[in-house]
């Protein structure tokens, strides 16, 4: 498939069917989070993978929506605070760095036609608590995978977006 394409494809999956994820493709999704770019190179991102039925269903308390227990394996995306990057006015790049291990495997996914959602409205506290996380481990995404109930498509992806002119300004001033 072509990037512009993958782009397109892309999208957020909120139902599953009950297809299970391969494990070769299960591996290439684990393996884009694993290439993908981070400040200092610091790889401060963690990656806890739950496929176990009883597991989901106790991270499904995290974030209960009907879909959500519908995704055959969920990743949860944790930002490790002490390994991160802090430029010198002390702004942590974590968040940051797991954004975009995220973002590399919401990519993989869809290139081998699978779906995932962004989720980082769940209640972090439990996640904490189901996987004992250590203080500076934080929950930041929870990534849902699975084979979409409704095939990937660029005709299904039908979230708007705000036009290039409303994205750029050209030039510091606005006016290049
Ligand atoms: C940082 C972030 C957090 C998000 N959190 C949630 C969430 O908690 N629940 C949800 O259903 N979707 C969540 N989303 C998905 C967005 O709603 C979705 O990406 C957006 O509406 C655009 O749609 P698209 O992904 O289909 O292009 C999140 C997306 C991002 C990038």
């Amino acid at each position: 498939m072509k990037f512009s394409d993958l782009m397109l494809v892309r999208r957020s999956v909120r139902l599953y069917s009950d297809r299970a994820v391969s494990r070769e493709d299960l591996l290439a999704v684990l393996e884009a989070a694993r290439v993908a770019p981070s400040a200092c190179n610091n790889q401060p991102t963690k990656l806890f993978v739950i496929t176990e039925r009883d597991e989901l269903d106790e991270l499904a308390a995290a974030y209960p929506r009907d879909w959500f227990r519908s995704a055959p394996v969920v990743i949860v995306v944790c930002a490790d605070h002490q390994k991160s990057w802090h430029r010198a006015d002390g702004k942590d790049h974590a968040d940051i760095d797991a954004a975009i291990v995220t973002d590399h495997m919401t990519l993989a996914a869809a290139a081998r036609g699978l779906g995932t959602c962004w989720i980082c409205a769940f209640d972090a506290d439990r996640v904490r608590h189901q996987l004992a996380l250590p203080d500076h481990l934080e929950p930041v995404v929870l990534l849902p995978l699975g084979h979409p109930e409704e095939p990937l498509s660029i005709a299904a992806h039908q979230s708007p977006r705000k036009s290039l002119d409303n994205l750029v300004q050209w030039g510091a001033k606005g006016n290049s």
